[in-house]
């Protein structure tokens, strides 16, 4: 009954740490493509090889269900997967609809025509790829009206968090919110729109200001990941075991991914 929980790199673990603590009877496979990331400065076509190419390495490992708990590979692949690779008895889902369902205050398929939602100024964070692809632009217009968008392309701060530079990665993220700022000196609700940004959430906030609501998707994917498998039990794979996989260096992964989460996590060469 394994899930499969895939990032280019370290990331996604903010969402594996979320999704396990709420379904802890379920096996997670984590996949950190590592050798590759950061895949936000990446091409379209690049990052939808790749992408399907760990997606496969996780249907090996009993996974019919996999979650791109990446943004850069929700944005930039998954409806392309979607649509003309994903076989019909294996499900691949992403990370942006529950964000948005949230920032719209709207429930799982509610499909009525877009209106007007409480807020209207959101600074949206993400890597450069997803900010290019206009993906959390165009899935918010389905569900609301009136809300101005505000995007700030983050170079550097995946790679400095894949490195375990702390420091260059706090100064990048206090850098881009005050770029952003000039351009928006008031955004009502800030998305981090990319999985590694939860694990400098307290950065964020504190150079937003305390009147800033963060949004991150941990959670909220984990609540509607709960949701999915309530309503289709059916795509609990036939996978037993939980386990960490990695195309870059097992002990590096291990040793950032243990200093991320405070908790031992051994990841293994895929
Ligand atoms: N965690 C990925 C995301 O959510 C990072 C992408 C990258 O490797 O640049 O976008």
């Amino acid at each position: 009954m394994a899930v499969g929980i895939f990032d280019s790199g370290l990331g996604g673990l903010t969402v594996l740490d979320a999704v396990a603590r709420k379904l802890p009877a379920v096996p997670f496979v984590y996949f950190g493509d590592n050798a590759h990331a950061p895949y936000g400065v990446r091409t379209h076509d690049d990052i939808f090889n790749l992408t399907c190419a760990a997606t496969e390495r996780l249907w090996d490992e009993g996974c019919d269900l996999v979650i791109l708990a990446c943004n850069t590979a929700s944005a930039a692949a998954l409806k392309r997967m979607q649509e003309t690779w994903v076989p019909s008895d294996k499900r691949v889902l992403g990370v942006f609809v529950p964000l948005i369902e949230a920032l719209t205050e709207r429930q799982w398929g509610d499909n009525s025509p877009p209106r007007e939602v409480a807020v209207k100024h959101v600074a949206l964070f993400a890597t450069p790829a997803t900010v290019a692809s206009r993906a959390f632009q165009r899935e918010l217009a389905y569900r609301a009206v009136g809300v101005d968008v505000e995007a700030q392309p983050c170079g550097g701060v995946v790679d400095a968090i894949e490195q375990g530079d702390e420091i260059l990665a706090e100064a990048l993220v206090r850098s881009h919110v005050e770029a952003l700022k000039r351009r928006m000196p008031y955004p009502e609700a800030a998305v981090l729109g990319c999985t590694h940004y939860p694990l400098l959430a307290r950065v964020f906030q504190d150079a937003l200001g305390p009147e800033v609501r963060v949004y991150s998707q941990a959670n909220l994917v984990a609540e509607s990941l709960a949701d999915y498998l309530q309503r289709r039990p059916a795509f609990l794979g036939a996978g037993t075991l939980a386990k960490f996989l990695t195309t870059g260096d097992p002990a590096y992964v291990s040793s950032k991914a243990t200093q991320f989460l405070r908790r031992a996590i051994t990841f293994e060469a895929v």
